[in-house]
């Protein structure tokens, strides 16, 4: 069968990234430029900057890609875009850009929703078979999706407040250890021990998620700690947080694996980098016979290589735009 080559468009939220994607599974070429550095001092993504700096950068990346790929537009075959969820002025970066490639070179315009794309960059570390459960945890989500076949997605349930990776950068901001939190914490967690008690966060048998308690539980930690003037253990309070979210995933994981009847888990979004996360979740699928994959590393953050992947499969099941295609700031997955 002739092999399918797809050009894919990342810009929903503060990486500027393009990838050639070979049958949905074979990287050939990705380039991601980060803005972190540029949001750092902010704290957080301000989004006006962040799609100031998409549309500065946009032809570039995607010129980077073919070059890296030593490819023209004549070896590809789509494009594939992320439309939604993510900010509105960053997606429309990328739609307008995705829109004009298909338009100019006159190929089939493929819409990829963002939370596929994460779930789809375990595809490019090993073929996904079903059915399955995705658990996607990023800045934005935390979302358990029931997958009984390909590209069919079913919405068990989720975060009701705060998404996993939003709790991390909060609590990062307010005891003051920098941004993105979600790694540095990950990291101080390593070499800390489990010295505060927090509150378990919505321990219901749902198989919804609930992290502002948890957030606020820790700010108010930080506060009464200082106002009394004692020293809190940082690496300690990251350590007693992360522990507190491993178990709360991993209950809620397990529950919607043992109830559906499911034996396959993949973990996707930028959160899955979670070293506990990762090894809390390999513990219990070992446990309970469960096949266990996660993308790797480069994978798990926002990039255009997951969005080519899925886009295989969107295509391969009829998903094509037309010049109409507009981008969507909360976009359910379905
Ligand atoms: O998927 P992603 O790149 O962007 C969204 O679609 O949201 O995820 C970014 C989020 C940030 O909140 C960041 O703090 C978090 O992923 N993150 C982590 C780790 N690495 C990235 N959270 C916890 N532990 C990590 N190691
Ligand atoms: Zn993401």
């Amino acid at each position: 069968m002739k092999d399918t080559y797809i050009l894919a468009i990342e810009s929903s939220c503060d990486e500027t990234s393009c990838a050639i994607i070979k049958n949905g599974d074979t990287d050939i070429s990705t380039v991601i430029l980060t803005q972190i550095d540029i949001h750092t001092d902010f704290g957080g993504v301000v989004p006006e900057i962040a799609s100031r700096h998409h549309l500065k950068n946009i032809t570039m990346v995607i010129e980077e890609t073919l070059r890296k790929a030593n490819f023209t537009m004549d070896d590809i075959d789509a494009i594939a875009v992320t439309y939604g969820p993510g900010l509105i002025g960053s997606l429309l970066v990328g739609v307008e850009a995705a829109k004009t490639l298909a338009f100019a070179y006159n190929k089939p315009l493929i819409p990829v929703n963002h939370m596929a794309g994460h779930i789809y960059a375990n595809n490019l570390t090993k073929k996904m078979e079903y059915p399955l459960l995705a658990l996607v945890i990023s800045g934005g989500h935390t979302d358990l999706i029931y997958m009984p076949e390909e590209y069919k997605f079913e919405r068990l349930g989720g975060t009701l407040d705060d998404a996993v990776g939003e709790s991390y950068d909060k609590v990062a901001r307010v005891i003051g250890v920098g941004y993105p939190g979600g790694p540095i914490l990950d990291k101080m967690a390593k070499v800390g021990v489990h010295e505060y008690n927090l509150p378990i966060p919505l321990n219901d048998n749902s198989y919804n998620f609930s992290f502002s308690g948890l957030k606020s539980a820790v700010i108010n930690l930080a506060h009464n700690y200082e106002q009394r003037g004692i020293e809190l253990n940082k690496e300690n309070l990251a350590k007693s947080f992360q522990d507190v979210v491993v178990e709360t995933i991993c209950k809620k994981t397990l529950k919607a694996l043992e109830d559906k009847n499911i034996k396959r888990l993949v973990l996707a979004g930028g959160v899955a980098a979670n070293s506990g996360i990762r090894e809390g979740l390999r513990k219990i699928c070992e446990e309970n016979g469960i096949e266990y994959s996660f993308p790797e590393f480069k994978y798990c953050t926002d990039n255009a290589a997951m969005i080519g992947a899925a886009a295989y499969f969107a295509y391969k099941h009829g998903h094509v735009a037309t010049s109409n295609l507009n981008a969507k700031s909360s976009e359910e997955l379905v």
